[in-house]
């Protein structure tokens, strides 16, 4: 299986996010690509499945980001299922609450996921939350290690749908 891990970000944590994300699809032996939602020419989309993240910025997601899921279908992403995820500060404690309810409305995944099924693509209601520390980041300490086993979870429900 082939992932596309696309992200957007301003100091880094959200890079980190994505090369967790790709690192452990790899681990588990599946090709990983990443993107940057800033790549220009916007890059030829292919794979099975992709990963979206942006920094959440006064609760939803930065210019570039919005831009890039505008283009996924002219990028050539149509029916390949897609997962959001963004970092944020305000991360709850509950894991359980990182993926829906209130929180998952105020992160730039939930308006990013939003936005993708509007375009009627087929993009996962869960999104993923990683923490950072303070304005400008870094990550939490358990930020990255968290990335992997969402990911893990992810690759774990493929092709059980
Ligand atoms: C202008 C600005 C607005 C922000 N707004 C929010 C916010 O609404 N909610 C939140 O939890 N964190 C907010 N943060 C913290 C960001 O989420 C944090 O900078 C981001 O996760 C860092 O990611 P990056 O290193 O990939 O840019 C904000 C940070 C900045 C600089």
């Amino acid at each position: 299986m082939k992932g596309v891990v696309c992200y957007d970000s301003v100091y880094g944590s959200t890079k980190q996010v994505a090369e967790a994300i790709a690192e452990q699809l790899r681990a588990e032996g599946h090709e990983a690509v990443l993107v940057s939602v800033k790549d220009r020419p916007r890059p030829k989309l292919e794979g099975d499945i992709m990963f979206i993240g942006s920094p959440t910025r006064w609760f939803t997601m930065t210019k570039d980001a919005k831009d890039f899921v505008k283009d996924l279908r002219a990028m050539g992403w149509k029916d390949q299922p897609i997962v959001m995820f963004d970092t944020m500060l305000g991360v709850p404690e509950d894991l359980g609450e990182r993926t829906k309810g209130e929180w998952g409305r105020k992160g730039a995944a939930a308006k990013m996921r939003d936005m993708a099924k509007a375009d009627g693509l087929s993009v996962r209601d869960e999104v993923l939350h990683i923490g950072v520390t303070g304005m400008k980041g870094p990550l939490t300490a358990t930020g990255a290690q968290e990335a992997k086993g969402y990911a893990s979870q992810i690759l774990a429900t493929m092709g059980k749908r």
